[in-house]
């Protein structure tokens, strides 16, 4: 290990060594819940250029991985194969298989709506809907289908979100009234609605202040207890912080990401086996 590392890692690793617990029994669970959401052999691409190459991973259920990695090695496009977000974009291909409990997301035979109710999304900008904080939540989940009390879902939703509290007494203001931190919750709390198993998060602190950044990161370890979350983050104290799993992506010299390091978060902080997920954690390069 270089001196850099050795010096730049130990508060590092403190954080992620807190997940220590998490990641033994992740490691004891996972050969049980191989396969339930998977990448294999998956490439895409934009028109001819091959964005992501040869990508294989396991993402384990109720725990957190973190995607990391310079910009533009392919982390967004990794995360949106996930739920098949890359459909919106009219040139991206792709190749492979996402297996979620045993089934090809990209068989022709699934709807990638009923999908992205299973495996959910949040994005870097909070994008709540023009509508009240109620509706939000009510209506999400009414157009996907809900039709239990949309009051009780409204509550249970932004109690799981950890905003509740702040905004209880006014769930007929708009959504976009809230701060960036609690309008991020409030997405979250819209995506719970409709009752995922997966969620996605790509970046969602970026454009939020550190304590908003706390918050939703407290959050997230509260529901990884039921959720299985799949982050993307520039920050590395936020991959070590908060996740179980880090997959470390790197572009090779025709600017095509792969995943050149996959291991538990801990390991990632402080013995990496590559040169460059060192070079990329310690801050020397990205
Ligand atoms: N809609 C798109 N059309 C064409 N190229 C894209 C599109 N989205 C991303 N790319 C390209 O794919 C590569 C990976 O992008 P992205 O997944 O956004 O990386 P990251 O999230 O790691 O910054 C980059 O070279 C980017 O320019
Ligand atoms: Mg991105």
């Amino acid at each position: 290990m270089t001196e850099t590392l050795t010096t730049n890692l130990p508060r590092l690793a403190t954080l992620a060594s807190a997940r220590t617990t998490a990641a033994a029994q992740a490691a004891e669970g996972l050969a049980l819940q191989e396969g339930r959401l998977s990448a294999h052999n998956l490439q895409v691409y934009y028109g001819d250029f091959l964005a992501i190459r040869s990508v294989d991973l396991d993402i384990a259920l109720r725990r957190i991985t973190a995607i990391i990695g310079p910009s533009g090695c392919g982390k967004s496009t990794l995360l949106r194969a996930f739920n098949r977000m890359n459909d919106f974009i009219p040139t991206a291909r792709v190749e492979g298989e996402i297996r979620f409990r045993g089934q090809n997301i990209y068989n022709p035979a699934v709807d990638p709506t009923a999908l992205r109710r299973r495996i959910g999304m949040v994005f870097q900008k909070p994008n709540p809907f023009p509508k009240s904080i109620y509706e939000n939540i009510a209506w999400g989940a009414h157009i996907n289908g809900f039709r239990g009390n949309p009051d009780e879902l409204v509550e249970t939703c932004l109690r799981k979100a950890a905003l509740w509290d702040e905004v209880k007494d006014k769930l007929d203001q708009s959504g976009l009234s809230l701060s960036g931190g609690q309008q991020q919750r409030l997405c979250l709390a819209r995506a719970l609605a409709v009752g995922p198993e997966v969620i996605l998060m790509d970046e969602p602190c970026s454009a939020l202040d550190p304590i908003a950044t706390l918050k939703i990161e407290d959050l997230m370890r509260e529901l990884a207890a039921n959720y299985t979350i799949v982050i993307v983050t520039h920050n590395m104290q936020q991959a070590a912080r908060v996740s179980d799993f880090t997959a470390m992506m790197m572009m090779d010299d025709q600017r095509a990401g792969s995943v050149i390091e996959f291991d538990e978060t801990r390991t990632i902080f402080t013995r990496p086996r590559d040169r460059r997920t060192e070079d990329y954690v310690t801050g020397r390069f990205g």
